[in-house]
């Protein structure tokens, strides 16, 4: 979809929409409409109780005398719209347009204290919402029932245009991060997800994969062992974005890389299981962050960590009760291999804080069914051992719209902690039957050495059945937006 800024002026024809305050007159565009079309649109505006509250909607299609196939009023209620709220209602626009069946139409827009900001943002809500995957489809062609152009009507049409383009490179980063989640998984394991990375050398993105061999080098027998089952070779991909000075210590984004998780031997049922594609959920979006966060030029040295791996069951798979030594010298005692992504990031956690030195440690991991019992699909779950950054990630989410909710973490040697003590090891993958989230997340504690850390689990965002107002139904691209305005709010 192509969108354009122009002046603020009724176009001669095609569809055409305006946002319509609460309390407030009729603008004067909305006026001239009225005029030409004899008063049949005030006439629609009585007839349907047209109120301008927030999300109502009023179309006129094809209004008497006028050459524009449609007017469309959209209600923004009474209050000043925040930021997401502009780009929810752009989103909102945007899928009415698609839903009337429309091919192009401008938007006027005259509202906010800031209209051209307020247009940037509406745009970057219709280009959110607009994206589709339709690569595997051979029919994709001829779809004319697309919205193949949108116009934005504003005065500062320069001022929106430029603060569009910046938004823009964020909306490429979610649309990696959901172009990833949405790949099949016979097509996205870990190498074809590597070569992805690697595409982002173009944006000057230092780029380094290890391979087996390296890792095996490395001791990373956790994550090595979740793969171990799969005729693919796992992969741990790093990622650099030096936008800061060269005295800055980095800030460093682990993602969760499942590319298929069956479970292994501790196999998982067969309903639902063809949802586990999007099990590398947390390494897509630390892969669009990285791509955002280059796109944008953020003056931040940030270092993204994916570790990539298929789990299966196999011959050669992990078993249960098996033992295997980490990277950081502990040793896991495996009792249920469904229980995989916490073993990948034990690698990966150590491996990030002992070679970067960094000042944090954000991961996010599609980790446990049970953080969608606990907040359903409405937050995040955060755990982390530093209230000062769990504070940052939750301001993060509110201004970001994609909300985290923290939850409970003990020290090492606390309460939750204890639940993973091993008999036989010195941990174990799995607590008890309770609070299943926060001994994984303890579990993850284990492998962070001290260094600040938080950790998203993102089992219940990184997919969604239903569409939101930026978020078409599929890969949300869920914590690209999140993390960028966390690293913009605080580092740049
Ligand atoms: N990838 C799953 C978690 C998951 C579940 C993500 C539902 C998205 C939707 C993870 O690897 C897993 O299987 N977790 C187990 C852990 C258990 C064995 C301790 C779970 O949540 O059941
Ligand atoms: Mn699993
Ligand atoms: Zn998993």
């Amino acid at each position: 979809m192509n969108i354009t800024f122009s002046k603020f002026r009724l176009p001669k024809s095609g569809p055409v929409v305006f946002g319509i305050r609460g309390e407030s007159r009729l603008c004067p565009s909305v006026i001239a409409l009225d005029k030409a079309s004899g008063g049949s649109v005030t006439r629609a505006i009585d007839v349907s109780h047209f109120k301008g509250v927030k999300n109502q909607i009023l179309e006129i299609i094809a209004p008497h005398g006028l050459k524009h196939e449609m007017v469309l009023f959209i209600g923004l209620g009474d209050k000043c719209l925040s930021e997401t709220e502009l780009q929810d209602l752009g989103g909102f626009i945007f899928a009415s347009i698609e839903k009337l069946k429309q091919q192009r139409a401008t938007i006027m827009v005259d509202f906010g204290s800031n209209p051209a900001q307020s247009a940037a943002h509406i745009a970057y809500g219709a280009k959110l919402r607009s994206y589709t995957f339709s690569k595997h489809k051979t029919n994709r062609k001829k779809d004319s029932s697309k919205v193949k152009k949108l116009n934005i009507a504003v005065n500062g049409e320069a001022k929106a245009r430029s603060e569009f383009k910046k938004l823009g490179k964020l909306a490429e980063g979610v649309f990696l991060c959901r172009d990833l989640v949405t790949e099949p998984p016979n097509i996205l394991y870990p190498a074809t997800f590597a070569a992805e990375v690697r595409k982002l050398k173009r944006l000057g993105v230092k780029v380094d994969i290890l391979g087996e061999a390296a890792m095996r080098r490395l001791g990373m027998g956790a994550l090595l062992g979740v793969g171990q089952g799969s005729r693919k070779e796992s992969q741990l991909a790093v990622m650099k974005w030096n936008g800061g000075l060269a005295s800055q210590k980095p800030v460093a984004f682990i993602g969760k890389g499942v590319t298929f998780d069956t479970g292994g031997i501790s196999l998982k049922p067969a309903a639902g299981m063809a949802d586990m594609k999007w099990d590398m959920g947390g390494a897509g979006a630390v892969a669009g962050l990285m791509k955002a966060l280059a796109g944008r030029k953020a003056k931040v040295n940030a270092v993204g960590i994916i570790g990539l791996v298929e789990n299966m069951p196999d011959g050669d798979a992990q078993r249960p009760g098996d033992v295997v030594t980490t990277m950081s010298g502990q040793t896991v005692e495996i009792l249920n291999t469904d229980a995989e992504g916490r073993l990948v990031l034990a690698d990966a956690l150590w491996y990030c804080q002992k070679k970067f030195k960094p000042c944090l440690m954000v991961d996010l991991a599609t980790l446990t069914g049970a953080i969608l019992v606990a907040l359903e699909k409405e937050y995040g779950g955060l755990f982390s051992n530093n209230d000062e950054l769990s504070n940052q990630l939750i301001s993060a989410g509110e201004s970001s719209g994609e909300k985290v909710w923290r939850m409970p973490l003990s020290e090492i040697g606390g309460h939750f902690d204890k639940m993973i003590d091993s008999k036989i090891a010195d941990v174990k993958n799995i607590g008890g039957r309770y609070a299943g989230s926060t001994t994984a997340a303890q579990f993850l504690q284990r492998f962070v050495n001290g260094v600040p850390w938080a950790h998203l689990d993102i089992a219940g965002m990184a997919w969604s059945e239903k569409s939101a107002a930026t978020v078409p139904e599929g890969g949300t691209g869920y914590g690209v937006r999140l993390l960028d305005r966390f690293v913009k709010d605080n580092f740049g």
